[in-house]
């Protein structure tokens, strides 16, 4: 989308070679002939910034500034003042209202262009700047809330094992399998907000991907184990693989996720197939299917949103991990699959170029 610019000058001339430069600089521009006429277009469409002469019939530059600094819905639109009277108590009077800037008439079209240029970007950086310190405020705070959390459901969950031991009563008993299975959903979701918290930076050097799938399929092994299922995990890697450029801990991470989302869709003897495979524009490509009970089209469209889920267990943040992850390795992740044939999901990372 384009910057739009408000210019306001009583000066036709001046307003049309102003526009037409500003046009030619790629930004979409309105005009105003007056402060009245500015402050009904900020209000009509707030621009991303305004140019405003001084010197204008009924209402004057310092005026319209004065109000458009005074609301909070237009107090942070920069404001470049432009005026013929280059009296220094002006520019005083300029910015004590709040102008971001002030150019002297005449004015060079090209300088004009280079201010309008550096305050948006000064302005995009700064609100850069403010969402990351919201998203920081807001990480701190889902943090503390999962801190506080995490020892009264331990204390429920243990309450609850005891309850269901002791009980004999087979609807109470029942009762306390909710619990304890209500109590595990939660903590499988502490566990994931731990884990975005460690994933959020890579650090990526070249490494070798056959050894984070050999480290990865060990450990969905081990869980297969422990759910006593009868799942072959079968390894298909090509010998020589292209390097890569891992963060060897997130990587895993990656595809321990998509494996377990696997082993959750068998029900209870089925077949993992990871491979790695050459492509013709020499990407390496890292293909992992299941024989599980697939996903709907619907659901597929869905599948990398944060807390989507088909699982009673599933806190619905594997998959939104895994796609943070792959995104940092500069990769591509796709899911393909038909209800009740399988999965398959598809990564593609660029190798390091040979030397
Ligand atoms: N291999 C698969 N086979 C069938 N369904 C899958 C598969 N992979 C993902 N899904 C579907 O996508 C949903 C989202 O997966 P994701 O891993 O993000 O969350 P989850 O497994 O539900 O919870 P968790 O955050 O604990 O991993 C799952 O709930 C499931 O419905
Ligand atoms: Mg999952």
């Amino acid at each position: 989308m384009k910057p739009r610019v408000l210019a306001v000058d009583d000066d036709e001339r001046n307003l049309s070679l102003l526009s037409a430069k500003l046009e030619r600089e790629g930004y979409e521009v309105t005009s105003a002939r007056n402060g009245i006429e500015a402050l009904a277009k900020v209000r009509q469409n707030p621009p991303d910034l305004i140019l405003m002469d001084v010197m204008m019939p009924q209402m004057d530059g310092y005026e319209a500034l004065r109000q458009l600094k005074s609301r909070e819905e237009t107090r942070y639109i920069p404001v470049i003042m432009l005026t013929g009277r280059t009296e220094i108590e002006d520019k005083v009077l300029g910015f004590e209202v709040g102008a971001e800037d002030y150019i002297n008439k005449p004015y060079s079209l090209q300088e004009v262009a280079a201010r309008v240029k550096s305050l948006l970007r000064m302005r995009a950086l700064q609100t850069r700047l403010r969402d990351t310190e919201k998203m920081a405020a807001l990480g701190g705070m889902v943090d503390g809330i999962a801190h506080e959390i995490r020892n009264p459901l331990t204390a429920i969950g243990g309450m609850a094992r005891r309850l269901f031991e002791g009980e004999t009563d087979p609807q109470h008993k029942e009762y306390a399998q909710w619990i304890i299975k209500s109590v595990e959903r939660l903590e499988r979701m502490l566990q994931r907000i731990d884990e975005y918290k460690r994933i959020l930076s890579s650090t990526l050097a070249p490494g070798d991907i056959n050894k984070v799938i050999g480290g990865a399929v060990k450990e969905i092994e081990e869980l297969i184990e422990v759910k006593g299922k009868d799942i072959k995990v079968l390894k298909l890697l090509m010998p020589d693989p292209p390097v890569v450029k891992l963060d060897y801990g997130n990587f895993k991470s990656a595809l321990y996720n998509i494996l377990q989302n696997s082993v959750e869709a068998i029900d209870n003897k089925g077949e993992i197939r990871v491979e790695t495979l050459p492509s013709p524009d020499s990407v390496l490509v890292i293909r992992i299917t299941d024989t599980g009970g697939g996903i709907s089209p619907d659901e597929i469209r869905k599948i990398f949103n944060p807390f989507q889920s088909s699982k009673f267990e599933g806190a619905g943040l594997g998959l939104t991990i895994t796609y943070r992850i792959v995104i940092d390795h500069g990769g591509d992740i796709e899911v393909e699959s038909k209800k009740g044939e399988g999965t398959t999901v598809t990564i593609k990372l660029h190798p390091v170029p040979a030397r």
